[in-house]
C-alpha cells in the first residue's frame, strides 16, 4: 500500500472544494430555494429527486437514497475508489497529495514498467495505421470482423507486424527498459542466448488489458488465422494477474452514462463488439471462469450482474462453476442472472445477427440464480420417489448453504425449497448450519479469498490450449534459436478443485443433527442501530411507536441518536430522511445519519416490511435489559453484606444469567 492520505488533508480538501461545482460539473442541477435539485445521476428517473444542500455540503436523493459528500460523489459517480476520487478533487483544487510514509504501492513499484506496457501500446496501435503491411490487419478488423475505426481506437486495438523485434528496437532502446518489457512479459529471453530477447506478440491483432483505473497491465493477441493459440495472452507478470482482472471493465465504466448493471463475457471481441452495438457495459474473463474476486468486484460498481454462457453443454458447466463463485458473495439487494446463448453462439454473433434489441431481450430474461440453483439441484439427482426428493433437497442446501448466513435472500431461497421439497424450513435452516460447520473449518470465510483464491477459481473449459507459455511456434521456429522443445502438448487442466455437489451417502432425514447448534454470528450492526435505520428508511412507522421516559433519558449515544430520529418523525409524520438531514442544525447528527445510511447493512433494511416490529422488538429488549440492569444496580447497592439471604443471590444470578444470555 502506498503511504496513508493524512485524514488533515482530507479535511483541508473538502473545506477547499465546493460540492456545487463538483457535482454541477456532472450532472445539471437546478436552483431551489436554498438548495439545488436535480436529476438522480444513481439511478433512472423522471422527475429531479436528488437535491443538494451547498451550505452544509451534501447531497441525498430521496429517490435511491444515496447520499454523501464531494467524496462519495466523485467515487459513486466517477466509479473510483475512494483514493482516486481524493486524487481527482485535489487535482482539481490544485493541491497536491501528501502520503504518510509507507511502502510504495505495486503501481509506484512498477511505474517503470507500466510506461513500458503503455508504450508498447501505442506502439502497436501506431502499427495499425502506418505499417506497410497495416492493410491485412484492418482488413481484419473491418472486414472479416466487422469492427469500426471508432470503436477500435475505444479499446486501443492494434497490431503486432511479424517480425521477432519490431517492439523490442522500439520500446526497448536501453537495457533497462528491455528488463522492463521482459518482466511485463513483451519479450522473451532466447533460450542459447541469455540476455538476448525477441518480440512475444507477432503477426496478431493486439487487445490491450487495462485495469479499471484504464491503465495498460497486460495484452492479448489474437492470430489473424487458425494459427493456435488463437489468443495469446501476456503472462502473470508483477502487475497482471488473470484471475483478478476483466477485460473492458475500465472501458464500461468510460463509456456507459449509467452503469447499473455489467454483463460478463468470455472473449475480448465479445466485449468490442458488444460495445460497439450500444451494449457498452460488458466485460470478459480472461480465458478463467468468472470467479468470487470478479464478482465482488463488480458488486461494488453496480447492482447487477449478468453472466453469459454458451448454450452448449461446457456452457452450461460453466454457469455451474459461476453459480458457485456467485453465492458466498452474495448480498441482499444484488443480483446475480444467467444468460444462456443458443448454441453455437456467442455474444459477438449473437448481436450482429440480431442487433441490440433482440440482444437486451434477452438480457431482461435471463435466468435467475434460484433458478439455475434448483435446476441445478434437480439434475443432480438420481434416485426416484421420496429418496429422489430429499436428494434434491440436499443438493440444493449445498448450494444455498454457501451463501452468506445473514442474508434475507438465503432464507428466501430456504423458503422456496421448502415450498418445493415439502421439508419444513427449519428442518433445512438448521441442518445447513450444522452441516455448513461441518463442512468448512471455521477459519474458511468469504474475506479469505482475498488473499487465497476461492476454490472456485477454476480455469477456463478450454485452459489447455489457452496456455500463454506454450512452447509450440513460440520458440521451435526461431531462426536463431538451435534449442527446441521436445513438448507438443499443452499443460493438463489441473484439477484443484473438490467436487462440490458429489454425492454423498443417503441418510434418512438428510444429515445427521446430532451437532449442538451454536449460537449465530452477532450481527455486525448494533440492534439500537438497525433500529434506527428501520426508522431512517420507513419514517411514517415512527407515530405509530411510543418511547417510555426511561429509554430516552439514557446517556448512551446510539439510543440518543435513535430518540433523535424517533422523535423527528413522530412529530412531522410526513417529512423523509432527507427533510432531517436538512434541516439538522449539528453536524454530529448528520455525520451519524449518513454512517448508518452508508452502512453495508443498510440497504437490508430497505425492503423490509416488518420495520416497525423490530423497532418495537428493540425498544422492549432495551427496557426489560433496564430494567434487569436496575434490579442488579439495586441489590448491588445493598452491598454484599445485604445478598446473604437465598432469595436475593438467587435473584442476582438469575439476573446475570439473564444479562449473560442476552450478550449472546
Ligand atoms: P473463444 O475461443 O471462445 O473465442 O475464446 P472468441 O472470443 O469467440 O474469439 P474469436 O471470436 O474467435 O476471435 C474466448 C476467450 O478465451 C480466451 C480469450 O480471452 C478469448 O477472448 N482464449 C481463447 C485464450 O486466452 N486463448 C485461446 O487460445 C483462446
Ligand atoms: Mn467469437
Amino acid at each position: 500500500m502506498a503511504g496513508r492520505i493524512p485524514d488533515q488533508f482530507i479535511d483541508e480538501l473538502l473545506a477547499r472544494t465546493d460540492l456545487t461545482d463538483v457535482v454541477a460539473s456532472r450532472i445539471s442541477l437546478k436552483k431551489t430555494g436554498q438548495n439545488y435539485s436535480g436529476l438522480c445521476p444513481f439511478h433512472n428517473e423522471k422527475s429531479p429527486s436528488f437535491s443538494l444542500n451547498p451550505n452544509k455540503q451534501f447531497y441525498y436523493c430521496f429517490g435511491c437514497g444515496a447520499g454523501g459528500n464531494a467524496i462519495s460523489f466523485v467515487m459513486e459517480h466517477d466509479h473510483l475508489d475512494f483514493v482516486d476520487a481524493i486524487e481527482m478533487l485535489a487535482k482539481d483544487a490544485g493541491m497536491e497529495v501528501p502520503r504518510e510514509q509507507g511502502a510504495p504501492d505495486r503501481y509506484e513499484q512498477n511505474a517503470e514498467l507500466l510506461k513500458r506496457l503503455s508504450e508498447s501500446s501505442q506502439f502497436y496501435q501506431q502499427q495499425l495505421t502506418q505499417h506497410p503491411d497495416k492493410k491485412k490487419a484492418t482488413d481484419y478488423l473491418s472486414k472479416d470482423r466487422g469492427l469500426s475505426g471508432q470503436i477500435a481506437k475505444v479499446f486501443g486495438v492494434g497490431y503486432a507486424p511479424p517480425g521477432w523485434d519490431n517492439l523490442l528496437k522500439k520500446v526497448g532502446t536501453r537495457a533497462e527498459s528491455q528488463e522492463q518489457l521482459l518482466m511485463g512479459g513483451m519479450l522473451i529471453e532466447k533460450k542459447d542466448q541469455p540476455g538476448h530477447y525477441y518480440d512475444r506478440f507477432r503477426d496478431r491483432i493486439i487487445f490491450p488489458i487495462r485495469d479499471s483505473r484504464g491503465r495498460v497491465i497486460a495484452f492479448g493477441g489474437r492470430a489473424f488465422g487458425d494459427e493456435k493459440p488463437k489468443y495469446l495472452n501476456s503472462p502473470e507478470t508483477p502487475v497482471f494477474q488473470k484471475s483478478q482482472e476483466l477485460y473492458g471493465l475500465f472501458e464500461a465504466k468510460q463509456n456507459t452514462p449509467i452503469l447499473d448493471q455489467i454483463l460478463v463475457v468470455e472473449g475480448y471481441m465479445d466485449v468490442i463488439v458488444l460495445a460497439q452495438h450500444g451494449i457498452t457495459n460488458a466485460v470478459a474473463t480472461l480465458g478463467t471462469s468468472v470467479n468470487s474476486q470478479h464478482i465482488r468486484k463488480l458488486f461494488k460498481l453496480v447492482s447487477k450482474v449478468v453472466l453469459c454462457f454458451d448454450g452448449d453443454k461446457a456452457g452450461r458447466a460453466a454457469a455451474i462453476r459461476g453459480l458457485e463463485a456467485a453465492l458466498p458473495v452474495m448480498q441482499d439487494e444484488k443480483q446475480i442472472r444467467f444468460l444462456f446463448l443458443p448454441e453455437g453462439e456467442d455474444p459477438d454473433s449473437l448481436v450482429r445477427k440480431e442487433g441490440k434489441e433482440a440482444f437486451n431481450l434477452r438480457l431482461e430474461d435471463a435466468s435467475s440464480l434460484s433458478h439455475v440453483l434448483f435446476d441445478h439441484a434437480r439434475n443432480q439427482v438420481t434416485l426416484g420417489d421420496e429418496e429422489g426428493e430429499a436428494q434434491f433437497a440436499r443438493n440444493a442446501m449445498e448450494m444455498i448453504r454457501e451463501i452468506p448466513k445473514e442474508l434475507t435472500f438465503r432464507s428466501v431461497l430456504i423458503r422456496q425449497l421448502s415450498d418445493q421439497s415439502g421439508i419444513d424450513k427449519e428442518t433445512l435452516g438448521n441442518t445447513v448450519f450444522k452441516t455448513r460447520r461441518q463442512a468448512h473449518p471455521p477459519t474458511v470465510d468469504t474475506h479469505q479469498s482475498e488473499q487465497h483464491p476461492p476454490h472456485f477459481d477454476t480455469d477456463h473449459p478450454h485452459s489447455s490450449y489457452y496456455d500463454d507459455e506454450a512452447p509450440v511456434g513460440e520458440y521451435t521456429d526461431y531462426p536463431l534459436s538451435s534449442g527446441s522443445s521436445a513438448s507438443t502438448g499443452y499443460p493438463k487442466k489441473q484439477h484443484t478443485t473438490q467436487k462440490p455437489f458429489g454425492k454423498k451417502p443417503f441418510v434418512k432425514g438428510l444429515f445427521f443433527n446430532d451437532e449442538p447448534a451454536l449460537p449465530p454470528a452477532a450481527p455486525s450492526l448494533s440492534r439500537i442501530k438497525q433500529a434506527s435505520i428501520c426508522l431512517l428508511l420507513h419514517p411514517h412507522i415512527a407515530k405509530d411507536i411510543d418511547l417510555p421516559d426511561p429509554l430516552i433519558n439514557q446517556a448512551n449515544e446510539e439510543l440518543q441518536l435513535f430518540c433523535k430520529i424517533w422523535r423527528y418523525f413522530a412529530k412531522y409524520p410526513t417529512k423523509n430522511t432527507g427533510h432531517l438531514i436538512g434541516e439538522a442544525t449539528d453536524n454530529t447528527t448528520i455525520t451519524s445519519v449518513y454512517a448508518l445510511l452508508n452502512h453495508k447493512d443498510a440497504t437490508t433494511k430497505q425492503k423490509i416490511t416488518n420495520a416497525q416490529q423490530e423497532v418495537q422488538d428493540m425498544i422492549s429488549s432495551m427496557e426489560k435489559n433496564l430494567g434487569l440492569n436496575s434490579s442488579i444496580e439495586r441489590l448491588k447497592s445493598r452491598g454484599n453484606e445485604s445478598i446473604k439471604d437465598n432469595s436475593s443471590k438467587q435473584e442476582l444470578r438469575h439476573l446475570m444469567d439473564l444479562i449473560r444470555q442476552k450478550k449472546h
